[in-house]
């Protein structure tokens, strides 16, 4: 079976094939990065245009590289939501089109669950149930996800994302945009305790997250040095602001960890990418005796890959959905 899966609800257009026994065959992406570096961050009217552009390509391009045609495609999938609108509806417009013309079942997928399962891309895979932290762009939360199909929200930021942390805090330093890569690049050259910044842990018992006091201590900082004096000190500005949220994170993990009795941990979403995170995640593990998943780099930012893989779960646990099933674009999920 060939899942063809379809990724728009932000800034990258995606298009994958899977097989059903997880191989992929495909993973083109379209990133706009050029495109909203210039703003310091995703301009949602021009994100759909984008996508309007290059979702044809982009699947074209998918379906080539898998060496397939539409017709051998068994199964469409596409991001539901959450996600910018005008940019979810672009996927679904396409997706559905597809769908009819060519009598694909059409399965819509969350986004998030996504995220969460695209460690099942990689060749080390954990057994169900496992916590997951997803931090990205969006979201900063973390789950107790006991099936494919089924995951139960355990605490989520209140504020920023982690991911959106990142970019603010680049924004601030005149960094452009995505801010993640480069702080984390920057971060290696800096030393993270030469700054002290705040780690909002919240209520002792709480697994929620918030990274908006962090970001104003960040803007505290840099609006009170002299431009000569903030050039030198960016490196360490950067590993101090980073190993705060990376010490938030990996504390609350350890403790969702410990509140369900579940010894088995996955990290996903595009903070995962963060090498700080993902050693010191590791670190935790290993000196608390859990086993640590960690997405593959390449599938913990946004890409269709992981929205073929939840979307082919998705169908089996259904009962035969239908070639038009419902689809509908949701910019929030409750
Ligand atoms: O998962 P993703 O591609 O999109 C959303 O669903 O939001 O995540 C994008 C976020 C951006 O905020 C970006 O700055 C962050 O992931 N990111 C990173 C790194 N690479 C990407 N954050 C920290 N360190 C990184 N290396
Ligand atoms: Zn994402």
């Amino acid at each position: 079976m060939y899942i063809l899966g379809i990724e728009s609800s932000c800034d990258e257009t995606a298009a994958a094939v899977l097989r059903d026994d997880q191989a992929v065959l495909a993973s083109t992406i379209n990133s706009q990065v050029a495109i909203h570096a210039l703003y310091g961050g995703v301009v949602p009217e021009l994100a759909s245009r984008q996508h309007l552009q290059n979702i044809y390509p982009v699947v074209d391009e998918a379906l080539h590289q898998a060496d397939l045609t539409l017709e051998q495609i068994d199964l469409l999938a596409v991001t539901e939501g959450p996600g910018l609108v005008g940019c979810l509806l672009v996927g679904h417009a396409f997706a559905r089109a597809l769908a009819l013309a060519k009598g694909i079942p059409l399965v819509g997928v969350d986004h998030l669950a996504g995220h969460l399962y695209s460690v099942f891309l990689s060749d080390r895979q954990p057994e169900f149930p496992f916590v997951a932290m997803l931090a990205s762009g969006g979201h900063t939360s973390l789950f107790l996800a006991s099936s494919f199909t089924e995951f139960h929200l355990l605490g989520r930021s209140r504020d920023d994302a982690a991911g959106e942390a990142f970019d603010k805090v680049a924004k601030l330093l005149g960094l452009g945009y995505p801010g993640g890569p480069v702080i984390s690049r920057l971060a290696e050259g800096g030393n993270p305790a030469a700054i002290k910044f705040p780690r909002a842990w919240l209520d002792k018992e709480s697994l929620d997250f918030s990274f908006s006091g962090l970001k104003t201590a960040v803007a505290n900082l840099v609006n009170q040095l002299p431009p000569a004096e903030l050039a030198p000190r960016v490196n360490d500005i950067c590993a101090a602001f980073q190993e705060a949220v990376v010490e938030v994170i990996v504390g609350k993990t350890l403790q969702a960890a410990i509140t369900t009795g579940c010894r088995r941990v996955v990290l996903a979403g595009g903070v995962a990418a963060n090498p700080r995170l993902r050693a010191q995640l590791t670190a935790a593990g290993e000196k608390n005796g859990l086993e640590i998943f960690l997405t593959p780099g390449e599938y913990c930012t946004d890409n269709a890959a992981m929205i073929a893989l939840a979307g082919y779960y998705r169908f089996r646990g259904a009962t035969g959905l239908p070639a038009d099933s419902d689809v509908y674009s949701r910019s929030r999920f409750s």
